[in-house]
């Protein structure tokens, strides 16, 4: 199967990289290479792109098409959240630049034994890193009722979540959910007629939160944001692409915080915590696919770009 996405807000994220021809930048997510392919379009022979994902089809397919690039690429498969000990072991300190494009690829989706598709049925997988050894039939079958009801509540974001929650944990107890297709049809039994039929798939926020769940998607995505900016140089830029709230939000603060540290009492004259800014938030509104891109990619509506640069 041919590797298959469109990157979304990609002049968009590029510029706002500022790239200098002989730059060092990474690509935290580098799934089929689009966006690293205008990335390396723009470098000289001096610039340099390190290229991490951590799934293997990415991989193979990024190899593929940055190889007329080859020369200044590094393509590592790792988790973007190790970042700073990939870098290290190629002897990289510094950066000036470094992006995210977050969530799953259309490759990914689209690729029905990954099991990240409610509209095909295939084994409950979602593993974004084909390493590791939990998928999300282990989470469908062993979280309880409550950890379930958490996650679809605070991942999914769904009204519902205390019924999927209740339905999913009665129907494992006579045989244990297998696939995608079994998880979709005791999610139908617990959500109510009228709005089955009414707006989106009902699963869509139940594959959600279980995917961001097993690939501790928000967890990793908090965990760096401070790190990345420490690794970028002067000036040097931070642009992540966001798909939903739950991981804008986190990009949001995550920015603000580092824009404005200070943690001293709101009363005090001058700042005594001695917490510097490390930069600033060079999108005060996230920057927005153009009526254009929705148009010809629906995947793109939800995106969100926001940039940092640091001092
Ligand atoms: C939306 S796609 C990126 C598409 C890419 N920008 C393009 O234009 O072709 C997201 C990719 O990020 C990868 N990914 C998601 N979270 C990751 C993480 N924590 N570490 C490494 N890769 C990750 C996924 O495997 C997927 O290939």
């Amino acid at each position: 199967m041919e590797f298959e996405h469109t990157s979304v807000l990609l002049l968009e994220t590029v510029d706002n990289l500022n790239i200098r021809p002989d730059g060092i930048y990474v690509d935290g997510t580098l799934g089929g290479g689009g966006h690293a392919s205008e990335v390396c379009r723009r470098l000289g022979e001096r610039g340099r792109l390190i290229g991490i994902d951590q799934d293997e089809d990415a991989i193979r397919a990024a190899g593929e098409r940055l190889s007329p690039y080859a020369n200044r690429v590094t393509i590592v498969r790792s988790n973007y959240e190790n970042m700073d000990q990939v870098l290290k072991e190629l002897d990289i300190q510094k950066v000036d630049g470094i992006m995210l494009d977050l969530g799953v690829s259309s490759y990914q989706l689209d690729t029905a034994q990954r099991g990240f598709s409610y509209k095909e049925d295939a084994p409950l997988d979602m593993r974004m890193d084909q390493r590791n050894a939990v998928t999300a039939r282990d989470i469908v079958n062993t979280y309880s009722e409550m950890e379930l009801y958490r996650i679809i509540r605070d991942y999914g974001e769904d009204k519902f979540a205390k019924n999927i929650a209740k339905h999913i944990v009665q129907a494992r107890q006579s045989k244990e959910i297998e696939t995608t297709g079994e998880l979709v049809e005791v999610i139908k039994t617990a959500i109510p007629a009228r709005v089955r039929f009414a707006g989106g798939h009902p699963a869509k926020k139940t594959f959600q939160a279980i995917r961001i769940e097993l690939n501790r998607e928000l967890t990793v995505l908090d965990n760096s944001i401070d790190r990345m900016i420490e690794l970028l140089n002067p000036k040097g830029r931070l642009c992540i692409i966001t798909f939903h709230s739950l991981e804008d939000r986190i990009v949001k603060n995550g920015f603000r915080k580092n824009e404005n540290p200070c943690t001293c009492p709101p009363e005090f004259p001058v700042c005594v915590c001695g917490k510097v800014s490390r930069g600033k938030i060079l999108t005060r509104k996230p920057i927005l696919p153009s009526g254009q891109e929705m148009e010809a990619n629906k995947r793109s509506k939800s995106a969100k770009l926001r940039v940092f640069e640091r001092v």
